[in-house]
């Protein structure tokens, strides 16, 4: 038995329980090479999709987060509280075994991962079969026991917050000039370097760049895949507009369009500077920011900065923690160059908005929020009560 538990500082601990502990600690040693002696059987097919599309969370916001390892029940029940999903069930058997076989031919299995032809060959994002595999052998080791073997983040090892689930095509560091929610290939290395601040993501700063690389080469490999199963669905739901004829082709056509936006989205956004200040200059700055704190309607969802508990749904129907701004742990980084980014990007798929303001008052709010965890820093006059 195998647990990978989520510590109270969001660290993973692995906790390997009874008389499996010797052939855990074998499997985790024997797969810490970059090459894995142990790959995935060549029979393993990705498992088709069994969880709703969710179209629309509930309108109700959620009061608790579900335990991560009930994350199918909780989404079967969305409908019920009022999402509206798409369910691939409904599908008829035909079109849906269509569906499963033109996925499997576009791309591969675990063991032989694959791009459909003519792309993996263009837009320099490696998704060539070589190191695809390389990926999907590190991915085994490293990642699947919480983003899941098809990178549906249902892992065993998951914790709150939840692991990303790449099928839906859309991430939360993207800093590229694009918007349409896919990272450049460097937000993804940053992550998997650095992991995820106050989540269970772990750092995997020691990793040679090679599997770095191909890991997220892989993680690009697995959202382009389900982001096309997931429009398969749409499509061939009984309530969907389109007419489908030809599956696989209508399958090509999605894998065409997604891997489109991610060549799109390699173009680097503006990187956000703003100027250093200090003494009374930065005091007076914190001031301001404190006050467009109050005037931009961040409180209605950071109430009290965050330390209260609550919670929003995502774009994946499951309920995400707003942060507590006054904990120096920001999952999206505390330089004014990420949180400048965070203000004026937003985080769509946390329905976190983009702030529109002017360039002097995003550095004001930069300001306030670098202060806010540290009483000391805060003018006594801010009226934030630390
Ligand atoms: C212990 C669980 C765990 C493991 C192991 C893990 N992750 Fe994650 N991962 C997470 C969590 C939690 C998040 C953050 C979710 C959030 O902030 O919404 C995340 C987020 C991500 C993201 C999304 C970042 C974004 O911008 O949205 C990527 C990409 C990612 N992980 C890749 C990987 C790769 C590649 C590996 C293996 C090398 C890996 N993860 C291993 C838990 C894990
Ligand atoms: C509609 C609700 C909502 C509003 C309004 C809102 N936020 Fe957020 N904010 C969120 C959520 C949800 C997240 C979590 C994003 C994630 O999953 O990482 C977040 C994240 C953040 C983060 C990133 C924290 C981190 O861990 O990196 C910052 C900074 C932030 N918000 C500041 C603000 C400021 C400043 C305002 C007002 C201008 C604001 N927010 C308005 C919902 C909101």
């Amino acid at each position: 038995m195998l647990n990978i538990v989520t510590n109270r500082r969001g660290g993973a601990a692995i906790r390997a329980t009874g008389l499996h502990l010797a052939s855990v600690l074998f499997g985790i040693v024997a797969g810490c090479g970059s090459t894995a002696p142990e790959g995935y059987e060549p029979h393993l097919r990705y498992a088709p999709r069994t969880d709703p599309v969710i179209l629309a969370p509930p309108a109700e916001q959620p009061t608790a987060a579900p335990d991560p390892l009930k994350l199918e029940e909780y989404l079967a029940g969305s409908a019920g509280r009022g999402a509206k999903v798409l369910s691939a069930s409904d599908i008829p058997a035909a079109p849906r075994e269509q569906m499963n076989q033109t996925l499997d031919a576009l791309f591969g299995t675990p063991a032989a991962p694959a791009m459909p032809a003519g792309i993996a060959a263009v837009g320099g994002l490696s998704l060539d079969a070589e190191t695809l595999a390389h990926g999907s052998a590190s991915y085994r080791v490293r990642c699947s026991s919480c983003h899941g073997m098809s990178g549906d983040g249902r892992g065993v090892g998951a914790g709150f917050p939840y692991p990303r689930d790449f099928r839906r095509g859309q991430f939360k560091r993207t800093t590229g000039n694009a918007r349409n929610g896919k990272p450049r290939v460097e937000d993804l290395i940053r992550v998997i370097r650095g992991g995820v601040p106050g989540t269970s993501m772990p750092l995997f700063d020691l990793l040679p760049d090679a599997d770095v690389d191909a890991l997220a080469a892989y993680a690009i490999h697995l959202s382009i895949r389900g982001e096309v199963e997931e429009l398969l669905i749409r499509g061939l739901h009984p309530d969907s507009d389109e007419d489908i004829a030809d599956v696989t082709a209508a399958g090509r056509s999605a894998a065409g369009k997604s891997h489109r936006q991610w060549i799109e989205a390699q173009v680097p956004g503006a990187v956000y500077t703003q100027p250093e200040l200090e003494g009374e200059a930065l005091t007076e700055s914190i001031r301001r920011g404190r006050r467009q704190f109050a005037n931009n309607a961040c409180l209605s969802c950071h109430e009290s900065y965050g330390r209260t508990q609550s919670y929003r749904f995502d774009i994946w129907g499951l309920p995400n923690k707003i942060p507590d701004l006054t904990q120096p742990e920001y999952r999206w980084g505390r330089e004014p160059a990420d949180l400048g980014r965070t203000l004026k990007h937003g985080i769509a798929p946390a329905n976190m908005p983009v702030v529109i303001l002017k360039d002097d008052e995003v550095a004001d709010l930069v300001n306030f929020l670098r202060a806010l965890p540290y009483p000391a820093k805060l003018p006594a006059d801010t009226g934030v009560d630390r």
